[in-house]
């Protein structure tokens, strides 16, 4: 079967991960080296990012191996002082694979809804942009794949819980419309600002954040949102340990307020 798209990145990682997994079984210790610069390179990455984009989309067991085997893997690939040890850890690397391939990718295929998988294209995108900056070659594949991607939908709420950084997480752009998801830790958000060009409507998504509005100020959490008209000055502060919000507004030229970093502001 085919894969998903938004799969694709981490099944272009296995095909890497099988080679590296037939040098350790065939070539002993001498192929440990490989598995350390493999490890730098892409390894560690490729087992980080599958517990952040793909764990929220497994069930508990699924969740419980990924977590298992990437340590095993970890362990002994740093331990390994034997032929016997870096055979086993090339076995242990692809079985780990082809579990993943056979068993995990599907199931996922099968389970998560169609807004899901397409957030996760997008946050598995983003992931190869940073990972890809300097390979021109997987550079083009992420940018050819972009190209055809849908981002009029989105699962926020998936979004914003893989969100590994601050600011912007997601956005779309109709010839009408603009939403951005974004994200924030503790006392971080959108510095104090005026906005003269259109009314922005703000949704909480997740945690709770404190909107200020002039004089006045409000805190959103799920589900909760304000309108805050034009003109007005105001401000975004993240009142818990996370929280992400979608702005909505009609399109306008390009206005981006300075993002806030400073320490945790006072809450009540
Ligand atoms: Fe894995
Ligand atoms: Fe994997």
């Amino acid at each position: 079967m085919k894969r998903h798209p938004s799969l694709e990145p981490f099944s272009r990682d296995h095909n890497d991960g099988l080679i590296l997994a037939r040098r350790l079984s065939e070539g002993g210790m001498a192929a440990l080296p490989l598995f350390h610069q493999e490890w730098e390179r892409e390894l560690r990455d490729h087992f980080e990012e599958e517990v952040r984009l793909l764990g929220p989309l497994c069930g508990p067991d699924a969740q419980d191996r990924l977590h298992r085997e990437h340590g095993q893997i970890q362990t002994l690939g740093h331990a390994a002082a034997t032929d016997d040890d870096a055979a086993r850890l090339g076995k242990l690397l692809e079985e780990h694979i082809r579990w993943e391939e056979r068993e995990l990718f599907p199931e996922i295929e099968r389970t998560a809804d169609s807004l899901q998988l397409g957030s996760l294209a997008h946050a598995a995108a983003a992931l190869e942009r940073r990972r890809w900056a300097s390979d021109a070659r997987r550079a083009e594949l992420v940018a050819r794949r972009e190209s055809g991607a849908a981002t009029t939908a989105a699962d926020l709420g998936y979004l914003s819980r893989v969100a590994d950084d601050l600011g912007p997480q997601w956005g779309m752009e109709s010839e009408d419309l603009n939403a951005t998801l974004l994200a924030w830790t503790m006392g971080n958000g959108v510095e104090e600002h005026v906005n003269d060009e259109v009314d922005v409507l703000v949704l909480a998504v997740e945690g709770r954040i404190e909107l200020r509005i002039g004089d006045d100020s409000l805190t959103l959490g799920p589900g909760q949102m304000a309108l805050i008209p034009k003109g007005a000055r105001r401000s975004i502060t993240c009142v818990s340990d996370r929280a992400a919000h979608l702005n909505i507004h009609k399109r306008r030229r390009k206005l981006m307020p300075g993002s806030l970093q400073r320490p945790p502001a006072r809450q009540g």
